[in-house]
C-alpha cells in the first residue's frame, strides 16, 4: 500500500502534461463531436471517415519526442472516444483499428513509446458511445436522456468494464486513467474503478467517473481543487480538441506559460492539448507553439518542482509563484524596465533574472508594503516571460489575502 501510494506522488510533481485527441474523426477534419453534431449515421461515418482514417504517418516516438521538448512528463491518448471507435486491438467490439481504417494496434506502439521516454502513460476513456445499440441516443444533445431499459444499461456497463479491462491488462503499467464524461450519470458505477484499482494498483483515476477516484480536473478552465487535493486543467490550443482544418484560433507560447503559470500556482497540472491530422502528424502550429514554450519551460526548470500554493491572489502585471523561501515574479508585460510589487509582506534577501542568472536591483519599502524592481529584462532579451527569483526571510507571506470579487451578475 505504501509504495502504492509513493508511487502516485509523480502526478503532483509533473505540473505539464500532454493530451492527444486523436482518431477517425480527424478525416473530417471538424472537431471530435463532429458524428454527434452533423448527425451522421454510423453507417456513413464507417464509410467516409473510419475507412479513411489510416495514419499512414503515424510516429509515437516523434509525439513524445515533442512532448519531451515541450516540458511535459506525461502523455494521455483518447483510446476511444464518443463516437466508440477503439484505437486498439479488442475483443468486445467490431469498430476497432484492427478491422478498420489502419488495421493494427495504434495504442501498443504509443504505450511503448511514452514508457521508453520515461513519461508517464494516460490513457483517455469516454463513457459515451454513439455507435453502440444499448447507448440512449447518439445524437443527444444532453446526457440526461435514460436508458430504453435497465438491461440496456446493464449490458453497456458490462460492455464498457470489459473494454477497460482489456486496457489494464493488455498495454503493461498504466499511471493514469482519464474518463469522459457526457453519459448519463447513472452509469458511474464504484465497481469500475475498483476493478481498475485492482488491476493497475498505482494508478491515478480523474473525477469523471465517480468514486473512487484521486484527483480532479477542469476543463477549458483553471479551477483549482481544495488543498491537498491532486487537480489538473485540462486545455485547448485552439478551440478544439480533435483536429479542425479551419481552427486558426491558436495559443501563443506565451499563453501556454501564462496557463502553465497559473495551474502552478495552485499546486496543479495543465493537461494541454494536441489534436493529430488522419495521417498521425502534429499540426505544424502545434509543434512550434510547444517547442517555443518548452525551450523556456527548459530554463526555468527551478521554478517547477514541489506543490507550494501560493499565497499571492493577482495583481495587474505578474503571476507569483512560490517554492521554499522563494518567491517568483512571472510577468509578460514588460514595457518600462521597474516594476512595483505590493503583496509581499516579507523582507527580500536578493531579486535575481532566472533566465540569465543577472542580479536585479531593488529597493523594498517595508512601511509602504511596495516592492520596486528595476533594471528588468526588456522584450529581447527575454521574449516570453521573465522570471525574477525573489529569496525572502521566512515562508512567502502575502500582505492581504483576496477571497472573492464582487461582479454582479
Ligand atoms: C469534453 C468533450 C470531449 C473532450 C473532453 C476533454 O467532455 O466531450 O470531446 O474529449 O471534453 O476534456
Amino acid at each position: 500500500m505504501a509504495e502504492a501510494l509513493a508511487d502516485k506522488s509523480w502526478f503532483q510533481e509533473a505540473h505539464y502534461g500532454m493530451f492527444v485527441h486523436w482518431g477517425p474523426y480527424a478525416v473530417a477534419g471538424r472537431g471530435e463531436w463532429v458524428m454527434n453534431r452533423e448527425r451522421i449515421p454510423a453507417a456513413e461515418y464507417r464509410e467516409k471517415y473510419v475507412q479513411n482514417f489510416r495514419a499512414e504517418n503515424y510516429d509515437p516516438a516523434a509525439w513524445v519526442r515533442l512532448a519531451v521538448e515541450a516540458g511535459m512528463k506525461y502523455v494521455v491518448l483518447t483510446t476511444r472516444h464518443h463516437d466508440g471507435f477503439c484505437l486498439w486491438d479488442t475483443k468486445t467490439s467490431e469498430n476497432n483499428a484492427m478491422n478498420f481504417g489502419p488495421r493494427r494496434d495504434l495504442l501498443r506502439p504509443f504505450a511503448d513509446a511514452v514508457r521508453a521516454a520515461g513519461l508517464k502513460l494516460g490513457f483517455y476513456y469516454s463513457g459515451a458511445d454513439w455507435t453502440h445499440p444499448d447507448y440512449p441516443d447518439a445524437f443527444a444533445r444532453d446526457w440526461a436522456k435514460g436508458w430504453q431499459s435497465p438491461e440496456h444499461r446493464a449490458r453497456f456497463i458490462a460492455y464498457y468494464k470489459a473494454q477497460l479491462r482489456e486496457l489494464m491488462t493488455q498495454y503493461g503499467k498504466v499511471d493514469l486513467l482519464w474518463y469522459d464524461g457526457c453519459s448519463p450519470a447513472d452509469m458511474r458505477e464504484p465497481a469500475a474503478n475498483l476493478m481498475v484499482r485492482e488491476l493497475q494498483p498505482h494508478i491515478m483515476i480523474n473525477n469523471r467517473n465517480g468514486e473512487p477516484c484521486d484527483f480532479q480536473c477542469s476543463e477549458q478552465t483553471i479551477k483549482p481543487a481544495a488543498e491537498g487535493t491532486p487537480w489538473e486543467a485540462c486545455m485547448t490550443l485552439n478551440d478544439n480538441w480533435g483536429y479542425h482544418a479551419s481552427d486558426r484560433n491558436w495559443k501563443r507560447a506565451g499563453d501556454v506559460l501564462g496557463m502553465l503559470l497559473e495551474t502552478r500556482k495552485s499546486g496543479g497540472n495543465l493537461l494541454l492539448n494536441v489534436g493529430p491530422k488522419a495521417d498521425g502528424t502534429i499540426p505544424a502550429e502545434t509543434v512550434a507553439i510547444l517547442r517555443e514554450a518548452g525551450a523556456w519551460i527548459r530554463r526555468h526548470e527551478e521554478i517547477f518542482p514541489g506543490v507550494d500554493r501560493s499565497p499571492f491572489t493577482w495583481n495587474n502585471s505578474s503571476k507569483l509563484t512560490v517554492r521554499g523561501n522563494t518567491i517568483y515574479v512571472n510577468f509578460e508585460k514588460v514595457g518600462p524596465r521597474e516594476m512595483c510589487v505590493a503583496d509581499i509582506r516579507n523582507r527580500v534577501l536578493s531579486a535575481r533574472h532566472v533566465g540569465s542568472g543577472r542580479a536585479i536591483p531593488f529597493e523594498q519599502r517595508m512601511n509602504e508594503g511596495r516592492l520596486f524592481l528595476r533594471e528588468l529584462p526588456g522584450r529581447e532579451e527575454e521574449p516570453l516571460v521573465a522570471t525574477i527569483a525573489l529569496a525572502v526571510e521566512g515562508k512567502p507571506q502575502s500582505i492581504a489575502t483576496q477571497e472573492n470579487f464582487w461582479i454582479p451578475t
